[in-house]
Order: structure tokens, then sequence, then C-alpha cells
């Protein structure tokens, strides 16, 4: 079991980022978050990507088939306006869960479109960098019951 860890624009400033919103631990400490809850729950493997850019997002989802068995993905900013990043996820079909660090539900207008959820299983927000073991243990679930 392999999953694949997908950050999109911004989440390399963790913990320099709106510290109010998005909390003081780094980009880092999440990649130390994913492979310490992928290996806790039985991963193999838990590999974590970032791009500033929606094009290397899609490269990344694409080049997941085959690879990985899951994807927790957190395309932020782009969430609210990639039809690509969504087209990706249904194009490669590997179950996929949303992550928002934040409670996007209690913020802007502009926050309450997810394009990619549409081609996802479960999406978890406001739960900080802990939603990351969250969406890991959901798609453990979802493979072991399929
Ligand atoms: C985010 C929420 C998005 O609205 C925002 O653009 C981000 C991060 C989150 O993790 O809470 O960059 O996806």
């Amino acid at each position: 079991m392999k999953a694949l860890v997908i950050n999109g624009p911004n989440l390399n400033m963790l913990g320099v980022r709106e510290p109010d919103i998005y909390g003081r631990s780094t980009y880092d400490d999440l990649v130390a978050l994913c492979k310490r809850a992928g290996s806790d729950e039985g991963f193999e493997l838990v590999d974590v990507y970032q791009s500033n850019h929606e094009g290397d997002l899609i490269d990344a989802i694409q080049r997941a088939l085959g690879a990985y068995d899951g994807i927790v993905i957190n395309p932020a900013a782009y969430t609210h306006t990639s039809v690509g990043i969504l087209d990706a996820v249904k194009a490669v079909g590997l179950p996929c869960v949303e992550v928002h660090i934040s409670a996007v539900e209690e913020r802007e207008d502009f926050r309450q479109v997810s394009y990619v959820r549409a081609a996802c299983i479960a999406t978890i927000t406001g739960e900080g960098l802990e939603g990351y073991a969250h969406a890991l243990r959901l798609i453990k679930e979802h493979i072991q019951n399929r």
C-alpha cells in the first residue's frame, strides 16, 4: 500500500504564512507527520510532493497511476479554480481524499467552491496538519474495504 500526498501553492510557506490561520508548524513538519502517520497506518510508502504550479500538480497526479494506491491532495488555492486538477484525479481513478488545513467552509465566499471534491471519496477541513493523518486513514480503510 503506497500513497502520494500532493500539496499546492504556498503550502511550502507553512509556519510563515498567516500563522493565525495555518499554524506555526513548517512544511518539513507536515512532511514528517505524513510519513509518520503513513507508517502508523501500515503504508509501505508515503511520498509527499509540493508545487506552486498547476501543471506540475497535474503531472504529479498523472504519474501516480500505477505507482500509488491512493492520493491525499490539498490543492490549496487551485481547489477553487482548477478543472484541470479535477480532470486529472478523475483520469487516474485512484481513491483521493481532499484535505484543507483551515475550515474553508467558515472562510470567504470564493473558498466555498471546490472543483476537486467531485472526484474525492472524502473531504477533511479544519483539522490542522492532523487532517493529513486522518486522510491517510480514510485512504487505507477505502483500500481495505473494496
Ligand atoms: C487551504 C485553503 C485554501 O483556500 C487556501 O487557498 C490554501 C490552503 C487550506 O489548507 O486550508 O492555500 O487549502
